[in-house]
């Protein structure tokens, strides 16, 4: 079929491929270690991401160069803390990037602040206005030069003026600072968060058509219908797959009572309704 969008050209798949001809904004974080004699060290790192997003086990999984000192002060020590440095911090970010030698505290040569963490040894950066203090969960060797490290997240810190902040202030407070990617290894990009979109994700058409326009695959008891009825409406077809999906892979064709309350009380714990804004 023809259209006026350009054609897609494939690319060279490089050593770092997703900041090569890719646009693939990431926050920047700064991961704070001690090694093994306690001597701080401090490295930039966009290669994270949130790994369990229940609040039973909450993890991060980080993904570095196996030679990093940091990886490797954490694999030795067992502890961590993300820091997110903000957008003015961009200098101490490629500081703490440069080559030092191994046991030299790169925090020496930074403009943030080092102070005690609550939980773990390695120090928080005052500076940064949310903090995850974290110990080592496990980690594993994806080739010979890469490791991943999945860490429980043992503390989450946030400055005290921004505990009630609106979702844009909190955003704007902390002020991430994203990477655009590099050119040629040399030129690091930033970014900052500038505007702010908000939007309503909406119910499903008709309301009271809800059961029919959710399509469901299993039978359903009466208890359970009647517990589906308190989901709220924009969120119920996902409940309803994800329910039917579990009891499906249990080799069940109906959802019980019992069974569905289980799940409610599983995956939607008072604290994840409390997220849920179900004001009219
Ligand atoms: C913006 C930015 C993001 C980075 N992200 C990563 C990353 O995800 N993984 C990684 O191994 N190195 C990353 N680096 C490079 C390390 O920070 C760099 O190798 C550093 O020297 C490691 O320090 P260390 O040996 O003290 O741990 C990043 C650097 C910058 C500037």
């Amino acid at each position: 079929m023809k259209n006026n969008f350009p054609s897609k050209v494939s690319v060279p798949i490089k050593v770092f491929w997703y900041s090569d001809r890719i646009v693939w904004p990431k926050t920047v974080t700064i991961i704070t270690t001690v090694n093994k004699e306690g001597v701080p060290n401090a490295a930039p790192l966009s290669g994270i991401m949130h790994y369990d997003n229940l609040d039973k086990q909450p993890r991060v999984m980080l993904h570095m160069r196996k030679f990093a000192h940091t990886i490797q002060n954490i694999c030795d020590t067992g502890e961590f803390v993300v820091n997110f440095p903000p957008y003015e911090y961009t200098d101490d970010i490629l500081e703490a990037c440069r080559f030092y030698p191994k046991g030299v505290n790169e925090l020496d040569f930074m403009r943030m602040t080092p102070i005690p963490s609550q939980k773990v040894k390695p120090p928080t950066l005052a500076e940064s206005r949310q903090v995850l203090e974290c110990t080592l969960d496990r980690f594993y060797d994806l080739d010979e030069s890469q490791r991943h490290a999945i860490g429980n997240v043992v503390n989450i810190l946030v400055d005290e003026d921004l505990v009630d902040a609106s979702r844009p202030e909190l955003c704007k407070g902390v002020d991430p600072t994203i990477t655009l990617g590099d050119a040629g290894r040399r030129y690091f990009h930033w970014t900052r968060i500038g505007d702010i979109k908000v939007e309503e994700v909406q119910s499903p058409p008709k309301e009271e058509e809800i059961r029919y326009s959710v399509q469901m695959k299993l039978e359903w008891q009466a208890g359970a219908l009647k517990k589906l009825e308190e989901v709220p409406g924009f969120i119920r077809p996902m409940v309803v797959e994800m329910a039917e999906q579990i009891v499906a892979d249990e080799g069940d064709d109906v959802v019980t009572d019992a069974r569905f309350q289980r799940l409610i009380d599983k995956y939607t714990p008072p604290e994840l309704m409390d997220r849920i804004d179900t004001s009219e």
